[in-house]
């Protein structure tokens, strides 16, 4: 292979990337396409495979679809509807969540690599002055359809299993739809569930015991994914406090669990003398002023569903020095993916329960590989999660005859 040398290129006819990249008199100075595409340095986690920007004049579709990796199998991940300040926010979103994607579906065992998609608007139907119409989420359909299957969509903040039925009118690589259309339906239930998996092998890495049974865990937000939490601790036998800004959203876990304890916001909740804490609303929960509340409490394990908890890097570690067990979110998260991931098959609760099951195992081995390597297990989950990227994709080298590519 080619290499460009301080000499010049090697004269064997062949420019390779590499030498594009090196030729630094003939190479442009930095800029998106080097945020999108990341460096040289063959890392699983760095750079981006493909970015697509997606325009329909007719219905004002303005999508971006970023496929991180497709080392594991077809980039999985849900369509993101939101009214971005700027462009540049938008991109950074799709680019910051499809990357979450490889990693998730990598640690949840799936054959499916990471991507994600953003259309940029108001996801309040038409009729009631926002941008989602029929024409637009068909024609976001379609141009889910040209990646040719490189790309699986499904929801996310502000896409509903009902925008996928009619997604899917129009691309055949779509699945978080409804029942009624042979989806998996309500996602939720599986990530509470996957969620309480990681709580049950946090207690037990923590106490020595897979319960719940007498611990006081705190639940900040329970919406979709919290209140089918609440539901599984108070049945294990924990001591349960809840807050959420949300009057109807309290009101539904009281009608459920009237033993639960209300408090009137996450300060409190912080206060409540936890043994663990569960962020179940937005991201960034895991601050250093939050970190600091859970030591003064003598808080020890922090589990819970929200994506993107830790506010800034540095944090996971803040966290295992105080001694406070994380339990990456990401891994514990990925029964709504496992869920979705399933209809690909066609459907089976038991069996998608099965596979959620399972992050009970891999939150322990996560747990036991950071305390042999002796890092924190956020780094030690991101380490299984590209190990196992590197290694399943190399399988590719081994060439299955009659097979034209990969
Ligand atoms: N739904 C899923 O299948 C799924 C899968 C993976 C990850 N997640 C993540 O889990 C989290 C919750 O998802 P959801 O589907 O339950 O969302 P949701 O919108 O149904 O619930 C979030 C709840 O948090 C409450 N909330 C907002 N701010 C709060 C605050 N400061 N303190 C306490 N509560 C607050 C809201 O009122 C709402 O009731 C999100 O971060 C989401 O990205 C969800």
């Amino acid at each position: 292979m080619a290499r460009t040398t301080a000499s010049g290129p090697a004269d064997t006819g062949v420019t390779t990337v590499t030498d594009v990249r090196t030729a630094s008199a003939t190479h442009p100075a930095p800029g998106v396409l080097s945020r999108i595409f990341g460096t040289d340095n063959g890392a699983p986690g760095d750079g981006h495979e493909q970015v697509v920007l997606c325009h329909d004049r007719t219905s004002g579709l303005k999508a971006i679809i970023a496929i991180h990796s497709t080392a594991l199998g077809p980039a999985l991940g849900g369509t993101r509807f939101h009214r971005y300040a700027t462009e540049e926010e938008a991109l950074e979103d799709a680019l910051r969540l499809s990357r979450g994607m490889s990693y998730k579906n990598a640690l949840a065992g799936l054959d499916l690599g990471g991507g994600k998609a953003v259309i940029i608007g108001d996801p309040a139907a038409k009729a009631e002055g926002g941008d989602k119409s029929e024409a637009l989420l068909r024609a976001y359909g379609r141009f889910v359809q040209s990646l040719a299957g490189r790309y699986i969509t499904a929801c996310d903040v502000g896409t509903y299993v009902q925008d996928m039925d009619v997604v899917a009118r129009e691309c055949d690589y779509v699945t978080g739809r409804s029942p009624e259309h042979g989806g998996a339906g309500d996602s939720s239930i599986l990530t509470a569930f996957g969620v309480f998996q990681g709580m049950r092998a946090s207690a037990q890495a923590r106490w020595g015991q897979p319960t719940l049974r007498g611990r006081r865990v705190g639940v900040a937000g329970v919406g979709k994914v919290g209140h089918y939490l609440v539901g599984h601790l108070v049945a294990d036998g924990a001591t349960v406090v809840v807050t959420d800004p949300f009057e109807t959203a309290v009101n539904r876990v009281r009608a459920a669990h009237p033993d639960v304890e209300v408090v009137a916001d996450t300060r409190a909740l912080l206060n409540a003398a936890l043994d663990v804490y569960a962020p179940c609303a937005l991201g960034g929960a895991l601050d250093d002023e939050t970190v600091a509340q859970l030591t003064a409490a003598g808080t020890s394990v922090v589990c819970g569903a929200a994506n993107n908890q830790l506010a800034h890097p540095g944090v996971e570690k803040d966290l295992a020095d105080r001694g406070i067990l994380y339990a990456p979110d990401y891994l514990v998260n990925s029964g709504g993916v496992i869920q979705v991931a399933d209809e690909i098959e066609g459907f089976s609760f038991e069996r998608a329960k099965n596979k959620a099951t399972k992050i009970f195992d891999t939150t322990l081995e996560i747990f036991t590989r950071a305390a042999a390597d002796g890092v924190p297990p956020a780094v030690a989950a991101d380490r299984l999660a590209e190990r196992r990227m590197r290694e399943i994709s190399a399988l590719r080298t081994v060439l299955l005859p009659g097979a034209r590519r990969g």
